[in-house]
């Protein structure tokens, strides 16, 4: 049964692998993956600076999904299935973790700069596509940018 949890410290490497596998297909070739290893890499001090959320099923990892936070904006940084479990909504359940975390944190947009070949699932899940973007990747690549508009919280008075 698929899980979703907090990542452990012990397992960023192996979510860098399985982020890198995830990117790699949507058909890049390999001067452009070598080009996003570094950015693509899990840090230790994403622990404290973001929050990482993966999907697992058996103790395997199958996904995993990263926000970071700025002043009222959740940015989805992240959000990957490994690569021979995609279209079984693992995507759809990370995406779900994101918003609602997103949400508690009291953030009132949710901002997607996804890789081209995900703008469909993104439109799927609901968000709007605000431009394109530069990726902070590799120089020249832009990427569409998607955003989600958050309801806010309501206090305990109002519920
Ligand atoms: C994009 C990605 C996260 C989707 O995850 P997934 O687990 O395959 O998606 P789900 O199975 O949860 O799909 C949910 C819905 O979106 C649709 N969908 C999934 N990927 C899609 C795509 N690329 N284009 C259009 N629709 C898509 C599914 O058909 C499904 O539709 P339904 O609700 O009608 O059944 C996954 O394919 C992936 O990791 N891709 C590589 C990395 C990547 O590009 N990540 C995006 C962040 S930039």
């Amino acid at each position: 049964m698929l899980q979703l949890r907090a990542a452990r410290i012990d397992e960023l490497e192996k979510l860098t692998e399985l982020c890198l596998q995830s990117k790699a297909l949507s058909g890049y070739d390999d001067a452009f993956m070598r080009g996003c290893r570094e950015m693509l890499r899990f840090r230790p001090s994403d622990m404290e600076k973001t929050s990482i959320c993966v999907a697992e099923a058996d103790s395997t990892l199958l996904g995993a999904a990263q926000l970071y936070f700025e002043d009222e904006i959740a940015f989805l940084q992240r959000l990957f299935v490994s690569p021979d479990k995609t279209k079984h909504g693992i995507g759809k359940a990370l995406f779900g973790w994101s918003l609602k975390a997103a949400h508690r944190a009291g953030a009132k947009r949710l901002l997607i700069d996804c890789d081209p070949a995900a703008a469909g699932f993104f439109q799927r899940m609901g968000a709007r596509e605000e431009g394109i973007v530069d990726s902070g990747t590799v120089p020249g690549y832009r990427t569409p940018r998607f955003k989600v508009t958050l309801s806010p919280c309501r206090s305990p008075s109002e519920k």
